[in-house]
């Protein structure tokens, strides 16, 4: 079988690891630098990079999980080092994730009441059928490419049946949606990047402007008509919004897909347990949410004092929180370094917490189960041919190529 160990990160070149760098996370493992934290030095202040200020870095589950129930810390200057290093996130106050407080809490009721039981069943009786139709397509193959033939296609088209986005634009939201948010290689081109988020943004403007003539039963036209305390939401909450989808659920649950079907391939008897029905579908979900954690740090801005894992974090400090550590941390996971289906409990912070919690979340889950209960139902052999590639980038992580050989059942 072709397995693929990074190296190392050794604790002792702490002092010069910088963990803003895409690259840090792309090629090596970091998991000793984290397990040396947790142990050691909880709250870890980062050196400044390229003049910039310095960040603290949070690596323990409890701790995580207390800076996001906390209001002290603020997501308006940004939710990840690149906008919070630089001071600002352009999109503060009209996007989700980077709003706070009373206008936080009524846009997110707006999105959150838009995913009513009813869409959320059309949308997984579509998700089901998608993923079922390409893993029979890719098992008919025999080898292909997981990352590109199965986990590229199904997250876009489910946020795209959410918009209602007509047929005949998918292949350009698709387009644009994928160089907007994935940093597949090193040289990542920005401009590109950054180009294809004003194309997508301007998309999205159109959309807006023919929803509100036209209105459907779809996310953009709620958001579109929707009124609080009266008012409608202005033009930039509603487009930056819709792209906030496309920026949150596309690639971290394109990454969950292909690293669970990457970690059942390298744990050959916990694939055996899934395929026998000795462990449910549901549990395994969580344990590949947990493994892969797409979102590797997210960010903060203190805005008072606050004293965290036995230091002192002061107002204006930049704090991240490491997921990838605290998923792994041994204070709230039995055997962390183990892929187990079966964990219970398993209080994973993949989605986060508290008031920023994924508003995707049950989406994400109803893609990897049925992902699951695909490769269940129709595989009995999944093989790793060649090298997986690794995401370039300091936020999100995890192999978004997977060369499989998959044998039918
Ligand atoms: C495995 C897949 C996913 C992962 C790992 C993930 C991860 C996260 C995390 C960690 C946050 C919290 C951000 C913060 O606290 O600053 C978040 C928020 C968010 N996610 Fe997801 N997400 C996933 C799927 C989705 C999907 C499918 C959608 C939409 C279709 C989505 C939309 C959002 C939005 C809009 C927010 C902002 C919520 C708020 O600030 O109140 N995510 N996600």
């Amino acid at each position: 079988m072709h397995v693929t160990r990074l190296p190392l990160v050794d604790p002792a070149e702490l002092d010069a690891l910088d963990l803003t760098a895409p690259a840090v996370h792309a090629e090596r493992d970091l998991s000793a630098v984290w397990r040396h934290l947790r142990s050691e030095q909880p709250l870890y202040r980062h050196p400044p990079v390229d003049g910039g200020p310095r960040f603290w870095v949070v690596s323990r589950h409890a701790d995580a999980t207390a800076v996001f129930r906390d209001n002290r810390f603020t997501s308006t200057s940004g939710n990840v080092l690149e906008t919070l290093l630089v001071g600002s996130d352009s999109a503060a106050g009209k996007m989700l994730a980077v709003t706070d407080g009373t206008r936080h809490t009524e846009v997110r009721r707006v999105i959150t009441g838009a995913l009513t039981p009813a869409m959320l069943n059309r949308l997984a009786a579509h998700i089901r059928s998608q993923i079922r139709d390409l893993v029979e397509r890719a098992v008919a193959r025999v080898d292909g490419d997981f990352g590109r033939d199965v986990a590229a296609e199904v997250p876009l088209t489910t946020i795209c049946d959410m918009l209602a986005v007509p047929d005949a634009d998918r292949p350009y939201v698709h387009r644009l949606g994928s160089s907007a948010v994935s940093s597949h290689d090193p040289e990542h081109d920005s401009l590109g990047a950054w180009t294809s988020k004003n194309e997508l943004l301007a998309y999205f403007l159109d959309l807006v402007e023919q929803r509100r003539a036209a209105p459907g039963d779809d996310l953009v036209s709620v958001l579109a008509t929707a009124r609080i305390r009266g008012r409608l939401l202005s033009t930039d909450e509603i487009v930056f919004n819709c792209y906030s989808l496309i920026l949150g659920g596309d690639e971290t649950t394109r990454l969950a897909m292909t690293g669970g079907v990457q970690a059942l391939a390298a744990n050959p008897r916990q694939w055996r347990a899934l395929r026998a029905g000795e462990v449910g579908i549901d549990s395994a979900v969580e344990e590949v949410l947990r493994w892969t954690t797409p979102s590797r740090h997210l960010g903060r801005l203190a805005v008072e004092p606050v004293e965290l894992a036995g230091g002192r974090i002061e107002a204006g400090d930049i704090v991240t929180v490491w997921l990838a550590s605290a998923n792994f941390d041994e204070r709230e996971f039995a055997e962390p370094d183990e892929f187990r289906l079966d964990r219970t409990p398993n209080r994973h912070l993949t989605f986060a917490y508290g008031p920023h919690f994924c508003v995707g979340a049950r989406l994400a889950r109803i893609q990897l189960e049925a992902t699951l209960t695909a490769l269940r139902d129709l595989v009995a052999d999944i093989e790793v041919t060649g090298t997986p590639q690794r995401v370039y980038s300091n936020f999100i992580g995890g192999t978004f190529t997977l060369p499989v050989r998959l044998t039918a059942a």
